[in-house]
């Protein structure tokens, strides 16, 4: 609509104003939110923007693939993308708490970024997909009213760059029509939300690459069952989650003690309230008996019923 092209117009001429002949690095995580932003930025600087992509092992299954095509591939953005797992998973190593994973993550995110600008030259901005509940969410200081959102808060002191965030007024599907506006195709503007910490916070307690690998395959079989029912655009948000303790089970006639397996799927406006998804039985017999089958270390599956409040729609 008119507004929203009113929008891109005023924040294409104030990224101009903001960044004049300067260059800017963009924190690609995939998701909605950065993508949108980074087609924006991209709008308004052109060449002068280079998207760093960072792989930090806490990705689904894909999905480096998917972005690698769709900014590379499509876009022709500068596309940089970073191996970064080994030393993400190092540096959660034996960390539990869900804000200390999100603090290690973020940080270390911004340690990516910096090596990244130091590798290039004159860039001296850094473009973030942030947008208005995750502000409010995170209280005026990034201090986590309700949680730390990665992307928000501040950098450490000893980074000099100057953030860029276009976003910062916008709500979710306002965010949707921006892309729309940018002419963005409706796999990725319809895509559903991704927190930066990625599976960092889908992986509950201690992350370990198995664990991780385990919760990749699980959350795939869920998404291609959501895409195959046709609900993947009727649905804000669906993902799978991995418990921190194992449960006992049955397999073969021979006792087991395995991996559990979350089910969350929940339509929003806007990320503040939330309402689980009532799938049909049918549905989530199948996606049940997939995952336990196709997954050899899951024994359960668990769909969750609460509604935000007083839930919140990640586990951590
Ligand atoms: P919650 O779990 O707070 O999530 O109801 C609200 C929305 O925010 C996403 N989320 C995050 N996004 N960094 C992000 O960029 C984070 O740390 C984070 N935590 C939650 C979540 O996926 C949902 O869409």
């Amino acid at each position: 609509g008119g507004t929203m092209k009113e929008f891109v117009e005023k924040s294409v001429k104030e990224i101009q104003e903001q960044i004049g002949n300067g260059k800017a690095i963009c924190a690609l995580s995939g998701g909605v939110d950065s993508s949108v932003c980074a087609v924006l930025v991209h709008k308004a600087i052109g060449d002068r923007l280079t998207c760093v992509f960072v792989d930090h092992g806490l990705l689904r299954k894909g999905e480096r693939e998917e972005v690698e095509e769709m900014f590379r591939g499509k876009y022709h953005i500068n596309l940089i993308t970073v191996d970064a797992e080994d030393r993400f998973l190092e540096k959660l190593k034996g960390v539990s708490d869900p804000e200390q994973k999100r603090k290690i993550i973020g940080e270390e995110f911004i340690r990516v970024f910096e090596e990244e600008q130091a590798k290039l030259s004159g860039y001296d901005y850094l473009v973030q997909g942030t947008i208005y509940p995750d502000i409010a969410e995170s209280g005026k200081d990034g201090k986590g009213l309700v949680k730390s959102h990665h992307n928000v808060g501040g950098l450490p002191e000893d980074v000099n760059f100057e953030l860029v965030e276009p976003l910062k007024t916008l709500y979710k599907e306002e965010v949707r029509q921006v892309g729309r506006e940018l002419g963005m195709p409706d796999v990725m503007v319809n895509r559903q939300p991704f927190p930066g910490p990625g599976l960092g916070v889908r992986v509950l307690g201690e992350i370990t690459k198995e664990k991780l690998d385990i919760l990749r395959d699980a959350d795939y079989i869920y998404r291609d069952e959501v895409a195959k029912a046709g609900l993947d655009t009727k649905i804000w948000q669906y993902f799978a989650a991995m418990p921190d303790f194992s449960v006992t089970g049955v397999k073969d006639g021979e006792r087991t003690y395995s991996r559990t397996i979350f089910l969350r799927a929940v339509n929003s406006e806007d990320a503040v309230t939330a309402d689980w998804y009532p799938f049909d039985m049918e549905f989530l017999k199948r996606v049940s008996k997939r995952i336990t089958s196709e997954v050899p270390q899951v024994n359960r599956v668990l769909y969750d019923i609460t509604q935000k409040p007083p839930g919140t729609i990640e586990f951590e």
